[in-house]
């Protein structure tokens, strides 16, 4: 397929386009604002028709949970009509599309794992901006993938807003993190994620998909687990209130399930804690 990846310099573009390039698609990478800001519509429209694409993997967004809360307007223009501007392009050239959507559609009320099915209630901007964007997408482009996951973690994109990257090189200063023990979801690794994605988007089968890591921790689980197995001391964190450390209302527990994917496509993703291990690897191997 020829595939366009958008937000092809972040976290999870950026594992997107390496992983499809690796399966021998042609990929045409969208880095960012400074090659092509998505927020313009008729510069979206006139890019794609130049490309004609198979597929468009929609991965560029704000994903700072505090700042879309502190500036709602430019999390919408980014999240939302970005999209839509994206998904008018697919539908007009015929492309499919795959959306990026996120855990933080669902309210983190209930107490056991969301499925497809669930009813959603975003409670911060992000939330909303981002199910908005599932909205123009289902509305506009009939063939779209919606893939909603959990906390991301890989090895790819910016320095600066690569969260585990972050972290190691805090722990390495000797710096205590305060990690919420009442927030609790699926975190995956982008790796795993990348493949799903593609054994997805070579089928048909269109639709919204939970695609994350088995299992569910809470944020002092995960990055305890990470610290120890980087070879830190587990004291470098700490146990906090996710309220008294962030900004923007956090949920109780996203984690989630998928009720469709092992079927639907004939693949199922591993244990958060087995994804960690594969990805403290990789991260020993290229350090
Ligand atoms: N990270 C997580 O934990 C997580 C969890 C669940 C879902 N998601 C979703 O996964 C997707 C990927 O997230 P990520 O972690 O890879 O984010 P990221 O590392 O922050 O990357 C975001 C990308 O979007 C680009 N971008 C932002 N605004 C743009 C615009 N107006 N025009 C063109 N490009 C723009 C950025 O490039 P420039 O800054 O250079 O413009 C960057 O390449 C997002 O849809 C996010 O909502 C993420």
């Amino acid at each position: 397929m020829k595939v366009i990846v958008t937000g092809a310099s972040g976290l999870l573009g950026e594992e997107i386009a390496g992983l499809f390039e690796s399966k021998g698609h042609e990929v045409i990478r969208l880095k960012g604002r400074s090659q092509l800001d998505l927020r313009d519509l008729e510069s979206v429209v006139r890019l794609v028709g130049d490309i004609h694409p198979d597929a468009i993997v929609h991965a560029a967004a704000i994903k700072n949970v505090d700042e879309a809360e502190k500036d709602p307007e430019t999390t919408y223009l980014t999240n939302t009509v970005a999209t839509r501007n994206v998904a008018q392009a697919a539908r007009m050239f015929g492309a499919k599309m795959v959306y990026i959507s996120t855990d933080a559609v669902f309210d983190g009320e209930k107490e056991t794992p969301y499925h497809e099915f669930d009813p959603v209630g975003p409670i911060n901007v992000y939330g909303a901006s981002k199910l908005a964007g599932e909205q123009v997408v289902k509305e506009l482009c009939e063939r779209h993938f919606i893939v909603r996951t959990g906390l991301l973690f890989g090895l790819k994109g910016k320095i600066e807003t690569n969260m585990v990257l972050n972290l190691f090189a805090r722990w390495r200063k000797g710096e205590v993190i305060p990690a919420a023990v009442n927030q609790r979801c699926s975190n995956t690794y982008t790796r795993d994620l990348a493949r799903a994605i593609e054994i997805m988007a070579n089928t048909e089968y269109y639709g919204t998909y939970h695609i994350c890591n088995k299992g569910r921790a809470s944020r002092y689980e995960f990055y305890s687990k990470l610290c120890t197995m980087a070879g830190y001391s587990a004291d470098l964190v700490q146990p906090a209130q996710a309220a008294a450390i962030r900004f923007a209302r956090r949920h109780k527990n996203t984690a989630m399930i998928s009720l469709l994917y092992k079927d639907t496509f004939k693949d199922e993703m591993s244990d958060w804690e087995d994804a960690v291990s594969r990805f403290m690897e990789e991260y020993k191997k290229e350090n």
